[in-house]
C-alpha cells in the first residue's frame, strides 16, 4: 500500500510507515496544542520530500502563517523559498472573505461555499498539490446554521480533495484539554483518521502528547505519547510514556 510520509520525527513509526495514501485526517486538540504547526510541518516535510502542499488556514492571512511558523521553527531557514517556489501554496484570507460575504444575502451561504470549492479545487489541479492540511473545519463549522449542513459541505470538499489524489488533513477544536472527556462528531466516524493532540495536566505540569485514535487500512499505535514542539518542528517521542 502507497504511504504518505508525514516526515514528523516519531509519527511516521506510530502510523506503521506513513499515512494510507489518499485517506482524510482530522487533527484534533484544544487550544494551542499544536495543531497548526502540525499541519505545516506535513507539508514542510512533504515539500522537502518533493511533494507539493496546500495550507488552507480558515484563520489567518498567508503572511501572519508564515510569519508565526519562522517564529517557532527557526531552523526552517527555507520555509520562505519552499513558498516562493510554490512547494508549499499558503491559501487564507480569500476564502474565508468568501464565506464572510456569503452570509449575507439570499442563498450567499451556497454560493461562498462553492466559490471557496472551486478555487481550493483550481489550487490543487494548477499546483499539481499531493497534501494538503485545511486549518480549521471549527472556523468553517461556525457559518453553518445546521450540523448537517457544515458535515455535508465538510465531507463534499474532502471526497472531491481523495478524489483528485490528496492525502488531507483537516484540524478542529476539540471543547475539552481532558483525555476523558472527549466525544466524538459524525465527521470523526467517517473520517479515514483521526490524530488527537493533547496538553495533559499533572498537578502543575503540562504534559503535551498525541495518539492516533484511529487510522484505517493499517496497523498504528494506540499509546499515548509525548511530544515536544522544538525549534525544529513537533518531535514525537515514540516508546516513551506521558506519565
Ligand atoms: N509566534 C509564536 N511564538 C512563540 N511560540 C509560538 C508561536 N506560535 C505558536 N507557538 C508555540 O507553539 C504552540 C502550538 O501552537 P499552534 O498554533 O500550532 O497550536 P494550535 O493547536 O494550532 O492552536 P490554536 O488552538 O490557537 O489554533 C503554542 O502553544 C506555543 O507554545
Ligand atoms: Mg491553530
Amino acid at each position: 500500500m502507497e504511504r504518505v510520509k508525514t516526515g514528523i520525527v516519531g509519527l511516521d513509526e506510530m502510523l506503521n510507515g506513513g499515512i494510507p495514501a489518499g485517506h482524510q485526517v482530522f487533527l484534533c486538540g484544544g487550544p494551542g496544542v499544536g495543531k497548526t504547526t502540525l499541519g505545516i510541518e506535513y507539508l514542510y516535510r512533504g515539500a522537502k520530500m518533493g511533494e507539493r502542499g496546500l495550507f488552507l488556514s480558515l484563520e489567518e492571512e498567508p503572511e501572519a502563517i508564515i510569519r508565526n511558523v519562522q517564529a517557532v521553527c527557526t531552523e526552517w531557514k527555507d520555509f520562505a523559498s519552499l513558498v516562493a517556489e510554490k512547494k508549499i501554496v499558503v491559501a487564507g484570507q480569500e476564502a474565508y472573505i468568501h464565506l464572510e460575504k456569503g452570509t449575507t444575502g439570499a442563498g450567499g451561504m451556497q454560493y461562498a461555499v462553492s466559490r471557496v470549492m472551486s478555487s481550493l479545487d483550481a489550487l490543487v489541479s494548477e499546483n499539481d498539490i499531493k497534501r494538503v492540511t485545511i486549518d480549521s473545519s471549527t472556523i468553517i463549522k461556525m457559518f453553518f446554521e445546521s450540523g448537517i449542513e457544515f458535515r455535508r459541505t465538510l465531507m463534499g470538499m474532502l471526497k472531491n480533495l481523495k478524489k483528485r489524489g490528496c492525502t488531507t488533513l483537516v484540524t478542529g477544536e476539540s471543547p475539552t484539554l481532558e483525555r476523558g472527556e472527549l466525544h466524538f462528531e459524525t465527521e470523526h466516524f467517517v473520517a479515514d483518521g483521526i490524530i488527537m493532540l493533547y496538553n495533559l495536566q499533572q498537578q502543575e505540569k503540562r504534559l503535551p502528547a498525541i495518539e492516533v485514535v484511529k487510522m484505517r487500512s493499517t496497523l498504528h499505535s494506540k499509546s499515548l505519547t509525548p511530544i515536544k514542539i522544538t525549534s525544529n518542528g513537533i518531535n514525537v517521542y515514540v516508546g516513551e510514556k506521558v506519565y
